[in-house]
């Protein structure tokens, strides 16, 4: 059934979205920015490139929270993206005060609306999201560790030479520089990473620690590249299969940001952790059983994350 997707923040991630609702046929989108010119210009823009597809879905733009009522999800992109030498963490300040406007907004237009989150600093925006909202925790996910995990599959696809899909794997903790990817939990169509790598070809497990490096520093990459803006197809495409997967009550398991009361050993605090995600939001938050040093290196995520959203407190 078609849905109707409510986007806040029209930028790249935000128009990337509701061209690949629209492309795919999956509904109808709304779309709201502070620069209303730019929500009424890419509506229109996009309406025009699919009006000779009869399967796409319609796209306007959204004048107030009050427009946004009945949505079936809501993305949130709104803020500032990061400039080349800025840290996510950089973008707190700035980015705290957006999200906890459309919070309060959301909380009268769409109460408990499934909320994906995407604006940076990842974990501190969804807690400060949940925390003005006041939401059901499990309809508030922040969509990071999909996106990072791609990465590493991608790059770890290169190294390996196999084909990314036949990779799965899991990035939890923080959406920054000590997020950890799961080697002990990365296989390649069931052969546990390591075992591939010495039956294969052990010259290349050297250069897992330069991998696990560029994973974390990807998103920083593209944005040298860049100059100006983020990175935003692979954003997108993240979370827009989120908001898919609760939608469809898929069952999908992935990693995404959710506020944590005790799950990994961390309180109060949003990061990403293995989820199931069905149509009432985040279904289960699934424990893994981490080696010593995967163990070690989330409690250094965990404690990063704390230090960013303790002051907010
Ligand atoms: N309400 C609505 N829209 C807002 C608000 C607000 N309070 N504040 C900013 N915006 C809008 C801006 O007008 C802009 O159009 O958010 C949009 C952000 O778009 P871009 O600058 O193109 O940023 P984008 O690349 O889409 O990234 C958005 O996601 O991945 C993160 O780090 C990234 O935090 C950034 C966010």
């Amino acid at each position: 059934m078609k849905k109707t997707f409510a986007l806040i923040g029209a930028g790249n991630i935000g128009g990337t979205i509701a061209q690949l609702v629209l492309e795919r046929g999956l509904g109808d989108v709304l779309l709201f920015d502070k620069n209303l010119g730019l929500a009424k210009g890419k509506a229109l823009d996009l309406s025009q490139a699919y009006a000779g597809s009869a399967h796409a879905g319609s796209v306007s733009a959204a004048e107030s929270y009050a427009d946004l009522a009945g949505a079936d999800a809501v993305i949130i992109t709104a803020g500032l993206a990061r400039k080349p030498g800025m840290t996510r963490e950089e973008l707190l300040a700035i980015n705290a005060d957006v999200m906890a406007d459309i919070a309060r907004g959301l909380a009268d237009a769409c109460p408990n609306v499934l909320t994906i989150v995407v604006t940076n600093p990842l974990d501190a925006m969804v807690w400060v999201f949940l925390k003005a909202s006041g939401f059901d925790p499990n309809r508030v996910i922040g969509m990071a560790s999909i996106l990072d995990t791609w990465r590493f599959k991608f790059f770890l696809a290169e190294l390996l030479g196999v084909n990314s899909a036949d990779i799965h794997s899991h990035v939890i903790g923080a959406h920054g520089a000590t997020m950890v990817p799961l080697i002990s939990h990365t296989s390649v169509q069931g052969t546990p990473l390591m075992a591939w790598l010495k039956n294969t070809d052990p010259s290349k497990i050297e250069r897992l620690k330069a991998l696990v490096g560029r994973t974390r520093n990807a998103g920083a990459e593209i944005v040298e590249h860049l100059k100006r803006g983020s990175a935003y197809f692979a954003p997108a495409n993240g979370a827009l299969a989120m908001a898919q997967a609760c939608l469809n009550d898929e069952k999908m398991v992935v990693s995404g940001s959710v506020m944590l009361n005790g799950e990994y050993g961390a309180h109060d605090i949003c990061m990403s952790v293995p989820l199931v995600l069905g149509k009432n939001g985040v279904e289960r938050i699934v424990q893994l059983a981490l080696p010593e040093d995967e163990q070690a290196a989330l409690l250094t995520s965990i404690k990063a994350t704390a230090a960013l959203i303790n002051p907010l407190k």
